[in-house]
């Protein structure tokens, strides 16, 4: 047999997260999170085989005496410290060109999204450099901000295009993710979302039909000829944006070159995105600070997933996401960081301690939503997000006794952090 990636032992604590083996949680199920504690004898060990895949995890005797003649690549001592699963987000558009601190300021000065989106800022500015950017110059860039990502625990990413508004750019950012995937040790889930704004000097009508009739073709061209791989479909569902009709008829046609259906909906507006998405079948809804209680209850039977995006209430003073309501009413919450010129963070475990404070999520709650959830929100619930026999070994070591200490530290998460472990590799 050969030698296994990895061996980490005298664990205090591992969170292994998964409930019952559901693939994605509700409710109160999101309250309880499956943990195996050191006893007074022994410590925690976790196996991972030389596939990279979780092989055992259990107490260090059992596993010492299963793997008896076994050899490791490498060990860790992990006396001390707990493990956690690899971190999920759930939402981010790492992919662009252009500084936009300055409207930062004009933010704070009272300016809200829309005045600086209407005024050529924004996302038009993003897209005014990205498409004057090379895929080089791209690449670099979202290197380092998937490397930034990754030693705060992220191990699979859902990443956007969208800073593009046109077939030449939104697939160039496509094809930036596609080169990342085999350059950075991270896992990313990819979105195509060429209706993220409407192109200046277009109509939205008339870029919905470009989205359509253009940019999908094109798209799904370069997927069956296995020069693109892509994940999910996204429109930015809102008021002065694309509406609901229209994001319907874009979601509808990526869902027909068989993406799922992930888009921003309810952000600003409550325009009944969440109503709509549901009855699409939606595989996730993003932001949805202002969504009904009819939204609510609608994705609570479609099993649509709430991708919450604390980053951004925060710093665009919204209103925030109904989440309690949400996880009243059975929705299955993920979390994402939302990382964009907008909103610049790359920290999962901030997003946590913002679902906490400010979204009122419990610290269980808002690990599954960090990890299992959000693996489910793009459909990748059965390779990540928990600590499994036969998922991926995907972990993050923290050198504290309790888990917990990674949503409360309050920024200083990159000191608690020990280890970040991709299928069983120390990254
Ligand atoms: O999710 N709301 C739309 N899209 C982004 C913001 C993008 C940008 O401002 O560049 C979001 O927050
Ligand atoms: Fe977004």
């Amino acid at each position: 047999m050969a030698s296994r990636r990895l061996l980490v032992h005298s664990a205090t604590q591992v969170v292994q997260v998964v409930n019952n083996g559901e693939r994605v949680l509700t409710g109160p199920a999101m309250k309880k999170l499956e943990i195996i504690q050191r006893t007074n004898e022994d410590g925690v060990s976790i196996v991972i085989d030389s596939k990279g895949n979780i092989e055992a995890i259990g107490l260090d005797g059992e596993v010492k005496k299963t793997f008896k003649n076994a050899t490791y690549e490498k060990t860790i001592d992990a006396t001390g410290m707990s493990i956690i699963p690899g971190l999920v987000d759930g939402h981010t558009h790492p992919v662009w060109a252009g500084d936009r601190v300055h409207e930062f300021a004009m933010k704070l000065a009272g300016a809200t999204y829309m005045e600086v989106h209407e005024s050529g800022g924004g996302i038009h500015y993003t897209v005014e450099h990205t498409r004057k950017a090379t895929e080089d110059e791209l690449l670099h860039s979202l290197k380092s901000r998937l490397w930034r990502m990754l030693k705060s625990g992220t191990t699979l990413v859902e990443c956007k295009s969208g800073y593009g508004l046109n077939a030449d750019t939104e697939i160039k950012m496509l094809q930036v993710i596609e080169r990342a995937k085999r350059k950075v040790p991270i896992d990313i889930s990819s979105t195509y979302c060429g209706a993220h704004a409407v192109p200046k000097g277009s109509s939205a009508s008339e870029a919905t039909k470009d989205v359509i009739d253009v940019q999908i073709p094109r798209i799904h061209k370069l997927m069956q000829e296995e020069k693109l791989h892509v994940d999910n479909i996204d429109v930015f569902c809102e008021l002065g944006v694309f509406n609901v009709e229209q994001t319907k008829q874009i979601l509808e046609a990526g869902k027909n070159i068989g993406l799922q259906i992930n888009f921003h909906g309810d952000e600003l507006h409550p325009i009944k995105s969440a109503e709509m998405g549901a009855d699409l079948g939606a595989t996730a809804i993003s932001h949805l600070e202002e969504v009904s209680d009819l939204g609510i209850e609608k994705m609570a039977e479609s099993g649509t997933i709430a991708v919450i995006l604390p980053t951004t209430a925060y710093i665009l003073r919204l209103n925030n996401p109904p989440v309690r309501k949400m996880l009243a009413s059975g929705v299955a919450v993920a979390l994402g960081s939302d990382f964009n010129p907008n909103a610049y963070c790359l920290s999962m475990p901030l997003v946590m301690h913002l679902a906490c404070v400010n979204l009122h999520m419990t610290m269980n709650e808002a690990l599954v939503a960090a990890t299992l959830n959000a693996a489910a929100s793009v459909g990748k619930s059965s390779t990540h997000g928990s600590l499994e026999v036969g998922k991926y070994g995907d972990m993050v070591i923290l050198d504290e006794p309790k888990w917990e200490n990674m949503i409360y530290q309050l920024g200083g998460h990159n000191h608690v952090i020990k280890h970040v472990i991709k299928q069983g590799k120390v990254v």
